[in-house]
């Protein structure tokens, strides 16, 4: 799995033989410049949402409900959820924490619409944790992710999101639950694994978590492309004389 917020970019993706993209609220710091994923709304998951859907042909496509769109009350979750659907045509959403959330993961299964659990890092929770380390290092939080893990599949999400957790920890869960448990900073002895796109392709830089393997170095190569237009355009040797009409 790999997130995708764009039309072009999500057509790559697919054709590259992704399983899944999500349409993650990490759009608020990748595609926005945010801090933290707070400020994006649902009307632009929504939009970022329709433009993947358009383009992809065969992954499955999940879509996050942005923070204060769910956690409030299970009828606004409802409707946020409903409107993500209906609106942008993906296939499930994603949405974090576990027991306080209950009641909305209860009200959405119950319209049909497939979730995505997100359990450990949790980052529209960053005001809370104040830091972006490492989660449930501690028996306590530990002992809580597994029963929050329980209690999303007991209600039926199809598959579960750990973010940076002891690898140790997430090989656990995935032991236990039967649903997939896809990992982000968790270590490989899950099911599967998810990276945010500009992150593996080296177009963001200035994020570089232990986990991240950079595929490529894009931001290199948009520099060198750009530098040497304007380079071209300034020599005048662009347009030459084939690149007219
Ligand atoms: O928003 C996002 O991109 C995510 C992934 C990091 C899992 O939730």
């Amino acid at each position: 799995m790999l997130t995708s917020y764009d039309y072009s970019m999500a057509q790559i993706v697919d054709k590259s033989g992704i399983d899944a993209i999500l349409v993650g609220d990490s759009a608020s710091n990748v595609m926005a410049g945010w801090q933290t994923t707070l400020p994006i709304t649902l009307d632009q998951m929504i939009y970022h949402g329709a433009s993947v859907v358009r383009a992809v042909k065969r992954a499955l496509v999940v879509i996050d409900l942005p923070f204060g769109s769910y956690q409030g009350n299970s009828k606004e979750a409802l409707n946020s959820a409903i409107r993500t659907m209906k609106e942008t045509g993906a296939d499930a959403i994603k949405i974090e924490g576990g027991e306080e959330i209950l009641d909305s993961v209860n009200r959405i299964l119950s319209a049909g619409i497939p979730i995505m659990g997100h359990l450990g890092l949790t980052p529209q929770s960053i005001h809370k944790f104040g830091t972006y380390t490492v989660r449930a290092k501690e028996e306590a939080e530990a002992q809580k992710l597994i029963r929050d893990a329980h209690l999303l599949e007991e209600a039926g999400c199809f598959s579960i999101v750990l973010e940076k957790i002891p690898a140790a920890l997430a090989a656990r869960v995935a032991s236990e639950v039967k649903i997939p448990i896809i990992g982000i900073g968790a270590g490989h002895d899950v099911d599967g694994q998810v990276l945010v796109l500009h992150d593996m392709l080296g177009i963001t830089n200035e994020f570089t978590p232990r986990f991240l393997r950079h595929y490529a170095h894009l931001s290199e190569d948009i520099s060198m492309a750009v530098e040497n237009y304007v380079r071209d355009v300034k020599n005048v040797s662009f347009p030459n004389d084939k690149e007219q009409y």
